[in-house]
Order: C-alpha cells, then sequence, then structure tokens
C-alpha cells in the first residue's frame, strides 16, 4: 500500500483555512519551546513558563477537581529511560530530543494510512484539558492537567478496518538523540499497546501539553499517550510510529519482565506486584499515603471492558 510522506500530502487535503490558522499557532508554540529548552540555565527546575502557552484550550470531560501536582514535579521526577533511569535523568538530559519538526507514521489496518506532521494531525482537533490522576507501578501517583486529543477522534480518521483489533505504538529511535538508547535497559525503540476498545475509550488521549503549555521534553514531547486506568508505564513518550493490527502487540516492559509487567496493566490494588504491594500509593507532594483505587478510580467508565475476563491473570 502507498504511504504518502508528510511533505506529499498537500494543506489542503487535511485542514481548512482556519485549522491551518490555529495549526500555526500551534506551531509556534511547540517550535518555541524547542528553542526555550536550549537556553542555558533552563532544563533542571525550569518553570513551566519556559514552555509556550498552548493556544484555544477547553476543560474537556473526566476532569479529577483533586489538587494538581505542581508543574516542577511533574516535570522532574520521571521516567523515560532514553534519557537514563534515574528519575532526575531525563530532565536534566531530554533537551537533546529535536521535537519540531515531527511527523507521526499511521499504518496497519487503516483505510487512509500515510504519513503526517505534528501540526496536521492536531489542526482538526479541539485541544482538551484533561486533569487525570495519574499511578505509577512503582506505588506513586501524581495528578496531572493534560492538553491533548481523544485518540479515539485521531484514529477515526485513519479508517480502521474491521481487522484492526489492536493498537500498537512506537517511540523515536534515534541514540544520537537520545543517548539512553546507547545501553541494553530495554530492547528498543521503547512500544506499547492498547487493544481497540481501550484506544476508542474516550478517556485515553494523545497529549501535546500539560499544564495549558507544550509538553517538556522529559514527560514525552511532543506527543504522548496518557491512559488514566492503567499504570503509568502504558504512556508511552514520544510516539513515532501508530499501527493498527490484528494481534495483540509487544510491549517494552512485559517483553523486558513479563511475570512483572502484563500488556493490560490496569491499576488493580488487589494484584501485587512481585516485589511490592499495589494496595497504597503515596501522592508525589504529600506525606502519607492513600488508598489505590481499582483502575485508579475510572471503574465506573472503563471496568465494563473487562468484565468477562479474570484481571488476576490479565494484569
Ligand atoms: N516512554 C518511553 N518512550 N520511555 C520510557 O522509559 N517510561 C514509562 C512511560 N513512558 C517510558 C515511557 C513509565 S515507566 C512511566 S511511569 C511514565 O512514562 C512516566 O511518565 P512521566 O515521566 O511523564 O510521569
Amino acid at each position: 500500500m502507498l504511504i504518502k510522506t508528510a511533505t506529499e500530502i498537500p494543506t489542503r487535503e487535511i485542514t481548512d483555512e482556519s485549522l491551518y490558522l490555529k495549526r500555526r499557532k500551534f506551531l509556534m508554540g511547540a517550535a518555541s519551546a524547542a528553542g526555550a529548552a536550549l537556553l542555558p540555565g533552563i532544563g533542571h527546575g525550569a518553570t513551566q513558563d519556559a514552555y509556550r502557552q498552548l493556544p484555544d484550550v477547553r476543560p474537556g470531560p473526566f476532569g479529577t477537581d483533586e489538587q494538581p501536582t505542581s508543574f516542577e514535579d511533574a516535570s522532574s521526577y520521571n521516567n523515560f529511560y532514553e534519557f537514563g533511569t534515574g528519575k532526575s535523568d531525563p530532565e536534566r538530559r531530554a533537551g537533546s530530543l529535536r521535537t519540531d519538526p515531527w511527523t507521526l507514521k499511521v499504518g496497519g489496518e487503516v483505510g487512509k494510512p500515510g504519513v503526517i506532521g505534528l501540526e496536521s494531525l492536531i489542526a482538526p482537533h479541539q485541544l482538551e484539558e484533561r486533569v487525570y490522576r495519574m499511578r505509577c507501578v512503582e506505588a506513586w501517583s501524581m495528578v496531572i492537567p493534560w492538553v491533548g486529543i481523544p485518540l479515539g477522534d485521531l484514529l477515526t480518521r485513519f479508517e480502521p478496518t474491521s481487522k484492526a483489533k489492536y493498537v500498537s505504538f512506537q517511540t523515536l529511535f534515534d541514540p544520537s538523540q537520545m543517548p539512553g538508547q546507547r545501553r541494553n535497559v530495554l530492547d528498543w525503540p521503547y512500544v506499547e499497546g492498547l487493544r481497540i476498545d481501550e484506544a476508542m475509550h474516550p478517556l485515553t488521549i494523545l497529549a501535546v501539553g500539560m499544564y495549558g503549555r507544550v509538553l517538556p521534553n522529559q514527560n514525552g514531547a511532543p506527543l504522548r499517550l496518557v491512559v488514566p486506568w492503567k499504570y503509568g508505564f502504558k504512556g508511552i513518550k514520544s510516539i513515532v510510529s501508530i499501527r493498527l493490527v490484528e494481534k495483540e502487540p509487544p510491549t517494552s516492559w512485559n517483553l523486558s519482565a513479563p511475570h512483572e509487567y502484563g500488556f493490560y496493566a490496569n491499576v488493580n490494588p488487589e494484584v501485587d506486584h512481585p516485589r511490592w504491594s499495589q494496595k497504597r500509593e503515596r501522592r508525589i507532594g504529600e506525606f502519607f499515603k492513600r488508598k489505590t483505587l481499582p483502575f485508579n478510580g475510572y471503574a465506573e467508565q472503563v471496568a465494563h471492558l473487562y468484565q468477562d475476563m479474570d484481571l488476576r491473570a490479565n494484569y
């Protein structure tokens, strides 16, 4: 099947003029932030003001009214093994990632495969803010105001076929920009997957920003997955490829330690991680631990997706 490259897709095929203007605004924001990230002094301890504000962001559904984690914590305590395995490594080292220009390839079981620039990808959509609880498998949690678009809306544009049962995601592979990829800590590139109903669920978003601004590199700029009822490792960062597929795709943490990390990775206080409990969590910025909720508190929205499944076997 013929796959068009970004330069081959004429603008008019993608968007009308008002959306084109919005797209330019989006691009300008992203470009400035990429520049800002290169300035000396910005990096460790940078405030959110260092990142360009995203235009036209509307409040979206499903937001929690819990107190958001501070931007400083959310952007300095990260997992992004492409920049090192320490929590502070991504903030110190992710400045080497070039996020503009950026293209996403969408293929596999779709009627309209293509390679599309980030700005064209986002332009037809309304950017929404979703304040989500996020729970890491390492038993800490945060509340993050993401900015993004529902993944389902985006996938629909590429016309999934009836054979599209799962969605497979891939991070950029470029050891010159991502020095952690020179070490064998994971099989590179980082890959993740969702079942198609999980991907199409309205809670699932592709984020391009947080706290009203473009994503810091360490949080997965310029495009990352956010699935708030699953452990944080499902939130693959800096995505360059999405494929709709017939069979369950491989996922990085499952490949690396299958007994510890399953494909589903739903937040489940009843199923311990082999090396620690999942019953409680420490909200970053708080002293006392709190109880972990099934599906991270989103059971009402998503429990039905798994009603016929044994969630101990499908962890
Ligand atoms: N994506 C890539 N490409 N590489 C990674 O190492 N780490 C995952 C996930 N996405 C990771 C990734 C893990 S383990 C977690 S907990 C979340 O990103 C952390 O997201 P945050 O740093 O924005 O909180």
